[in-house]
This record gives structure tokens, sequence and C-alpha cells, in this order.
């Protein structure tokens, strides 16, 4: 039995990167000798074993065959006489597909190393194309290492093109979909994820709203960039310079998707975006099974983002019905959340990257002074039930009203 380190522990050592997770593969063994030495079985689908101790995934080394469409239609085979050559070909890219032994002497038969010095994400095999889920997957490593200056290989993009005109991605489970798009979104640059999706025609697959924005015109006093799809990267890129959350991302991505609706004859305005907006907001999270804050987020952000930049010039009455809509009383972090994504969406704009935002800092003194109301009089004037709920909305008001003409911005 030989034993060897694959896949990204490799790829990230070389890289320099660290390394969290390691991949192991087992050459020359059988399941039965896994077990004798204490490994514990996981899943059903491939012998794959976790150490007794460390908890690290072992892999017998096996081949595998496309039998039918999906993630489920693989057929493969795992015997002590496959080599490691045979698994490290059906892997995805060169650089996934080199191995190590204990003392890091590498095994690279399809030239990984070369393809980490020329910065190249490229396929090992055409059984690149039997994982559709591999074209989300070279999407994200090129958005995670964007800042190395990697690119994807010409022939490889077209592949993943293939694979995106065959109708092979809809195949893909929601599940498998959003743990690709959300790790992708959490890296540095989250736009390139978008671009090289948008590239081979993935997107207008996955995510068709999204791919509608591009060539849509914005007008230039509020948007220098025009487009509206070059603005949603600009946004999510934003997102990513600022640190925000994986909801924050998500909200900043959907934003704008309303203006993909507006006809012509009415460009570059997009009148009721943002109400237009929220039916694909919602079939977007719907198509992903998206976790709950992501989608509430993002619905929210949609309907209200405008208001947000118009902070300053809001009634107090709107201004309440903002803060009521957000449930800011017992939401605040989420309220948080929809003010740093409307400061990305302010600040993704060519030229106006750097721009200040004193709407933040308003929208949280709102915040502030409608939460400052205190209940414990009014129950004591005897109000109970709906007139109870109508009187604090009286305090709330009259605490913003007053709030406004103080605020000093
Ligand atoms: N792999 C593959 N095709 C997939 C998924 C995984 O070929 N659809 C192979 C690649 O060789 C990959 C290895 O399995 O390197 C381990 O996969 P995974 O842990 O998902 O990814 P990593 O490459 O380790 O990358 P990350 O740092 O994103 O976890």
């Amino acid at each position: 039995m030989r034993i060897y380190k694959v896949g990204g522990a490799v790829r990230d050592r070389l890289l320099g990167k660290p390394v969290t997770d390691i991949d192991w593969v087992v050459v020359g063994a059988t399941t039965e000798e896994m077990l004798a030495k204490g490994f514990r079985p996981v899943g059903a689908d491939f012998p794959v074993f976790l150490h007794p101790k460390s908890g690290e995934e072992y892999a017998l080394a096996r081949t595998e065959r496309k039998s039918g469409r999906g993630y489920g239609g693989f057929t493969f085979h795992a015997s002590p006489e496959v080599t490691l050559e045979e698994d490290l070909i059906r892997r995805d890219l060169t650089i996934n597909a080199m191995a190590e032994d204990d003392q890091q002497n590498l095994t690279d038969p399809y030239h990984g190393q070369r393809d980490l010095e020329a910065r190249l994400l490229r396929h090992v095999s055409p059984a690149f194309a039997e994982d559709p889920l591999r074209v989300l997957r070279v999407a994200r490593f090129a958005a995670r290492y964007a800042a190395l200056d990697f690119s994807v290989a010409a022939e490889t993009l077209e592949l993943m093109r293939q694979l995106s005109e065959s109708g092979e991605l809809e195949a893909l489970t929601p599940e498998r979909s959003w743990k690709e798009i959300s790790r992708a979104l959490m890296e540095d640059q989250p736009q390139v994820f978008v671009e090289v999706l948008r590239a081979c025609g993935a997107l207008k697959v996955l995510m068709p709203e999204v791919d509608a924005l591009f060539g849509v015109p914005q007008p230039p006093a509020h948007h220098p960039e025009i487009d509206t799809g070059t603005h949603t990267l600009s946004v999510l890129q934003q997102a990513a310079l600022h640190k925000q959350p994986l909801t924050v991302r998500w909200a900043c991505l959907l934003h704008d998707l309303g203006k993909g609706l507006t006809p012509e004859d009415e460009w570059p305005r997009h009148i009721a975006h943002e109400f237009k907006g929220l039916k694909l907001i919602k079939a977007v999270n719907e198509r992903f099974k998206v976790p709950r804050d992501c989608q509430e987020l993002a619905l929210l952000v949609g309907e209200y983002h405008t208001h947000g930049h118009r902070a300053l010039e809001l009634k107090p009455s709107t201004l309440l019905e903002l803060l009521q809509s957000f449930d800011v009383y017992r939401r605040p972090q989420r309220f948080e959340e929809f003010i740093a994504a409307c400061e990305m969406d302010a600040r993704g704009r060519k030229g106006l990257e750097q721009r200040s935002y004193p709407q933040a800092d308003y929208l949280r003194g709102a915040a502030t002074a409608a939460r400052s109301v205190a209940v414990q009089p009014l129950l004591e004037k005897g109000f109970k039930g709906p007139e109870l709920g109508e009187a604090i909305k009286r305090e709330r008001l009259k605490a913003l009203k007053a709030y406004k003409e103080t605020a000093s911005i």
C-alpha cells in the first residue's frame, strides 16, 4: 500500500499558500485492508475512508466513467491495480492532479507544475466533462487565484462552453451549485467568478437574470461606468474589498436585477426597477435553495437600496416604514447589512470607489432614534393590543422627526 497527498494540498504548498484540508490517495490497497487498519468508511458512493486519528480523507485510487446525467451518473472502479496516474487523469485541472509522497517527491504526469508556473487553469483530459460542476469550480479557482494572475486556458474555456451549451449544467443539484457559488463569492475577487461564467456561457444558463444586465445602460450622471453588468461586478468587488459577509455579497450580486427588465425605449432610466426585480431575485434564490438569511437580505436590498441612497431626503414617515420593513428593533444586524450593501452599491461605480457615504451614519442614527422609544410608559398609560402598536408607531415617528431636524451630517 502506497499513500500520497493529492489535490489542493499539493497545489497550495507549491503556491506557498496555507494548506487547510489534506486529501490522500491510497494505491495498492483493498477496502478490507483499510478497515483492518482502523480506517472508517464514509458514504456509500466512493471508497473513501477517514483516518482513525487525524480524521483526514483517504480515498482508494479509482477510475471513473460517466454512465448518466448529473453527479449520480458515475460508475467507478477501485482496485489495488489502479495506478496513481490513472487516478490523477480523472481529475479536473492539471494543478489539482499532482501527488506527493511522504518525502515530498512529486508525481506530476499531466504537468501541473508547469501550469502553476504559467498561471494556467487547464483541464487534465476530456474526462473533465464528466462532472459539469467543474465549470463552476474552474470559475471559482479563477476568482481565488486572480491576484496571482491565473487565467483559464483557451481550450478549457472552450470545453466549459461546450458543457454549458450541452444542457449538462441543468443536471446539477441546487446544493452542489450553491456550495460553489457561495465559496466563490467569499473569494477576494468574486467578480472574476461571474466574468468567467459569463465568458463560457454558463452564466446565461445558471443565472440568466444576471447575464441580462450586460449591455443595459444606466444614466452616466450616477453611473459613469454606464453598463449595469459592469456596475454589478464592481459592487461585488467592493463588497470583497470591504470584507463583507456572504449575505451582503449575495445581495450585491442581485440588487439591480430589475434593470434587466426595463424596455429599451426607457433606457437609460429604470423606473421602479426595485420592485420589478423582486420576482427575479426570488427565482434565483429558489433555484439554488439559498440559505434564508441570504434570501431575505437580497430581497430587502433589492426593494430598498434606492431608499438607502436617498436616506437624507426621506420623510420621517418613509424612514419609519423602512425601519419597520427591516424589523430593525429585533434584527439590528440585518439593517447593518442592508446599509453595507447600499454603501457597496454607491462605491461600485467608476471613479467613485472612494466616495463617502453619509447615508450610512444617518440611517444608523435613525435606527437608534426609533429604537429609543420606550414601551413601558405607554403600557402604564393603559395602551394594549393594536392601540399599543399604534402608540409606539406615533412615538417612533416623533422621535424620527426630531432626529431629522437635529441630525448634522
Ligand atoms: N476533484 C475533481 N473534480 C471535482 C471535485 C474534486 O477532480 N468535481 C479533485 C481535484 O483533484 C481536487 C480534489 O479532487 O483537487 C479535492 O477536491 P476538493 O477538496 O473539492 O478541492 P481542492 O482542490 O482541495 O480545493 P479547495 O482548496 O477549494 O478545497
